[in-house]
């Protein structure tokens, strides 16, 4: 099965999150700014003329295509790298993904997804290592 992260958090974390992903073999990826806001409706500044309230702060989406057995690691990264533990940390939402279809190929699901070097190629690398390893 193939999952869709969403994940949305503070734009200052986007290159840790990068970095942390990049770490674990998620290569597949794409950013969007986009502007929001959750429980406390945005934040109340203090300007010249009084407090004033910005209701959509700026934050980051994240989206990664991925399979299954690769969200709980990936949604792990992505905590380590963009929390701080104040308010305002943002959401990671997970959406199923009915098909992927690679334009250039035409290949599907999973197949669509290998990337040189990714997560998958990683654990088969070890596997094959541990398997010609003398017990
Ligand atoms: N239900 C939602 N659907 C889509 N996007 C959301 C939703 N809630 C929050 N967001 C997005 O996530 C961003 C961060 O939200 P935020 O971290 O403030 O969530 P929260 O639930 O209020 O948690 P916290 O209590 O940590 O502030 C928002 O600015 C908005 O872009
Ligand atoms: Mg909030």
């Amino acid at each position: 099965m193939t999952k869709k992260i969403e994940a949305i958090f503070r734009e200052e974390r986007l290159n840790a999150v990068k970095e942390a992903l990049a770490a674990i073999g998620i290569v597949g990826l794409n950013v969007f700014e986009v502007r929001g806001h959750g429980r406390q409706g945005g934040i109340v500044l203090s300007g010249r003329n009084g407090p004033y309230k910005v209701d959509l702060l700026p934050r980051i989406q994240l989206n990664i295509i991925l399979s299954d057995h690769n969200v709980e690691p990936t949604i792990a990264a992505i905590r380590a790298a963009a929390q701080t533990g104040e308010i305002g940390d943002g959401l990671i939402f997970i959406y199923p993904v009915e098909e992927v279809i690679r334009i250039r190929t035409g290949e599907r699901a999973s197949a669509a997804l290998h990337y040189e070097g990714d997560i998958d190629a990683r654990a088969e690398a070890a596997e094959a290592a541990a398997e010609a390893a003398p017990a």
